[in-house]
């Protein structure tokens, strides 16, 4: 969206897509790889350069208060207010690498209900694009990794960025240590089901961290046979056996309730999709709340949407969705 905000000149608008994690959450923090695909759920972020000496930023939480954020650029990335914190963070990255001093203007925009699919990773890795294509910093994919999972770092103090490559690469990738391969593109019989939110994504990683510190050597080994885990389902797709994956979601949801992220909303999902014939479920993410998965191709689809629908919410969302693209008004 391109509101009032802009003065004449060019507006350079990216947009970048959520996530669903399919294999080996928690695991990719300890260096292990995971398996992640792309959704249709696109965060825009439409960037101008001016000439004053601040950045206004318009997010739906500042519109809600009726007024953009005005930053001053000598107090940008200083202490990020959580209604801006990854645009901030972001917008101060990518001016220090461009080496600009100059102000911006930057509105965002997305869907109202992100369902934890990956809207922070989405709107920094928008702005960043946005903000680079308007300052005529060109930016590789890996450049462009590591800016954005250094602002998603500074927002919120952790991740393995795996949900900043999937919106830069789009498609189903492997992510491991920073480094993304896209896999070959095929359609994912996957259903998701939105459990209802949960209080914090930080707090299941710490829970989890506190888990492997009081129990190394069994968590090293379950984190080992996550990636295990994720070396076959990354087999099954290539291969679409769904059968297989379903083993494989059902083997790794049972791991995740043994890392203690598993909740009673999750697991009615979980139960019921199997119960309606999926072939296997599991949680997505790191738990406690938002989205599972289930696999379920024809004919179990329509009765695996219909029992995520009763038991919680049913998300009919486009999975596999291009990376971060990036147009200009001129
Ligand atoms: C959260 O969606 C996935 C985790 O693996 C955290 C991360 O990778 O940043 C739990």
């Amino acid at each position: 969206m391109i509101d009032a905000l802009f003065a004449g000149g060019p507006v350079y608008t990216a947009s970048a897509p959520g996530k669903l994690m399919l294999f080996g959450e928690h695991g990719v923090v300890y260096g292990r790889p995971c398996l992640v695909t792309s959704v249709g759920l696109r965060v825009s972020a439409a960037v101008q350069v001016h000439a004053e000496p601040w950045l206004t930023i318009s997010t739906a939480a500042s519109r809600a208060t009726g007024a953009p954020f005005r930053v001053p650029l000598a107090q940008l990335g200083a202490a990020l207010r959580p209604e801006t914190a990854f645009v901030e963070a972001v917008a101060a990255r990518v001016l220090k690498l461009a080496e600009w001093q100059t102000g911006l203007t930057i509105s965002t925009d997305g869907p109202p209900l992100s369902y934890g699919l990956g809207s922070s990773s989405a709107v920094t890795v928008a702005t960043a694009a946005g903000v680079a294509a308007a300052l005529g910093l060109h930016l590789n994919a890996d450049e462009l990794f590591r800016v954005c999972h250094a602002a998603v770092i500074d927002a919120q103090g952790k991740g393995s960025g795996f949900d900043v490559a999937s919106a830069i690469h789009g498609g189903t990738i492997r992510f491991e240590n920073g480094r993304a391969t896209a896999l070959p593109s095929t359609i994912l019989p996957l259903m998701i089901g939105y459990s209802g939110a949960k209080v914090s994504t930080r707090r299941f990683v710490d829970g989890v961290g506190r888990l492997r510190e009081r129990n190394p050597i069994l968590v090293e080994r379950m984190f080992d046979l996550i990636a295990e885990l994720v070396e076959q389902a990354q087999q099954a797709l290539a291969q679409r056996d769904w059968v297989r994956l379903g083993d494989l979601a059902d083997i790794n949801q049972g791991l995740l309730d043994a890392l203690g992220v598993n909740t009673p909303p999750l697991a009615r999902l979980v139960f019921a999709a199997r119960e309606a014939g999926a072939l296997g479920a599991k949680l997505s993410g790191a738990g406690g709340g938002d989205c599972m998965f289930a696999v379920a191709p024809a004919p179990a689809e329509h009765a695996v949407k219909a029992a995520l629908a009763s038991n919680g919410q049913y998300v009919d969302l486009p999975l596999g969705v291009p990376g971060v693209s990036v147009t200009c008004r001129p």
